[in-house]
């Protein structure tokens, strides 16, 4: 549907988007994340045709798009701030496009109401939209923007003003239109969870530039450096430094000792980083039964979650506690009181992923 391709933009010196090439496919919910500054918005609005491109080409349904002007585009965009009219009622603020485009009285107010009802706020269609919640006019500005029926919407930070609560609940709101409409999503967000929550895929930028284009799980377990394993959850970090020796590759991980991992194109000798999800150990007062590798630490401290914790346990050869990651269970906790006290690390090679030191 949107093919993106060797697309950068400078302003005067700043260089806000590098070389970013992406396909988005046909119906897919796509999400641009990353740090303020990291160039989203800016690749957002150069597919919405606001912004040229200094280089790069983009493409939108078979058709190249540098000559076209944003309202010829088959794209509709939601904003961060609730771009709805506060002198208009509901019933208008929808069907502001199709009057626009000359649609029928009739037409507009069937399509409107259809609106209203897949918005859940059937009813509303004469309240004024400054007489709406937060949650609710920005449920008005993407009716607005689906009614047109847009091939692709753009959506920059439609949530961000929300509160948690509520920005949880339009989340599913959103993921279920667009799975019942069919249109391509385009959101940017920073928020890491909302983008594993929605997307069928994410883009990580990263100072202008994309660093992985992956599933929400594929980004969560294999992350292709410490940038994107640090920014998506929580992940423990291992100096480490790679000894292969014939077939055999392991790594000698400060804290965790020596151990198999799979084989690379890394040499003997390279440092490297281990990293391993706070659920990617298990922990036990004993030693683990089995034969996979396994560390005696103490445990220092806990921080509940609410029906999780994260244990964080002191190993020796490394200064930073390691967090290990356990169901906090109601009344029957095993680590309560428990500080302070030896336990014992275990995990499976597959747990570790091993990325380029930095
Ligand atoms: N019109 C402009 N003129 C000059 N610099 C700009 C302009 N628009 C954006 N920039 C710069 O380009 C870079 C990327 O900005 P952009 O708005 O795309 O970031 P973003 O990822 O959307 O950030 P945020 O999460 O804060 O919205 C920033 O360094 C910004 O200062
Ligand atoms: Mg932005």
């Amino acid at each position: 549907m949107i093919s993106i391709q060797n697309v950068s933009k400078t302003f005067g010196r700043v260089q806000a988007v590098r070389d970013v090439t992406l396909d988005i496919a046909r119906g897919e919910f796509f999400s641009l994340l990353g740090a303020s500054g990291s160039g989203k918005t800016t690749l957002l609005r150069m597919l919405a045709g606001f912004e040229g491109v200094t280089s790069g080409k983009i493409v939108i349904d078979g058709q190249p798009m540098q000559d076209t002007p944003p309202h010829l585009r088959p794209i509709n965009m939601v904003f961060q701030n609730y771009a709805i009219f506060p002198h208009l009622n509901v019933r208008d603020n929808i069907a502001y496009g199709l009057r626009r485009l000359g649609t029928p009285k009739a037409e507009q107010a069937r399509m409107v109401d259809a609106m209203l009802e897949m918005i859940a706020l059937p009813g509303y269609g004469d309240r004024l939209a400054t007489q709406l919640s937060g949650g609710q006019m920005q449920r008005v500005a993407l009716a607005r923007a689906l009614i047109l029926k847009p091939k692709v919407l753009l959506l920059d930070e439609p949530l961000g003003a929300l509160d948690k609560q509520l920005r949880e609940q339009m989340q599913l709101e959103l993921r279920s239109l667009q799975r019942q409409l069919g249109i391509t999503f385009v959101l940017v967000t920073h928020d890491q969870e909302e983008a594993l929550t929605l997307s069928d895929r994410v883009a990580v930028m990263s100072n202008g530039q994309v660093i992985q284009v992956d599933t929400p799980s594929g980004l969560y377990d294999r992350p292709v450096n410490r940038q994107v394993a640090a920014f998506v959850g929580t992940m423990n970090f291992f100096d480490a430094r790679i000894r292969a020796q014939g077939p055999d590759t392991s790594a000698e991980i400060a804290g965790l000792g020596r151990h198999p991992v799979a084989p690379s194109a890394r040499r003997d000798g390279d440092r490297v980083l281990v990293a391993i999800r706070p659920e990617g150990f298990a922990l036990s007062p004993q030693p683990p039964e089995g034969p996979g590798p396994r560390v005696a630490g103490r445990l220092m401290a806990r921080q509940y979650l609410g029906g999780r914790q994260l244990l964080h346990v002191a190993v020796e050869g490394r200064a930073a506690p390691v967090a290990v990651a356990a169901v906090a269970h109601r009344g029957q906790d095993p680590w309560e009181g428990m500080e302070d006290n030896p336990v014992w690390l275990g995990w499976s090679r597959d747990a570790m992923t091993v990325l380029d030191a930095d």
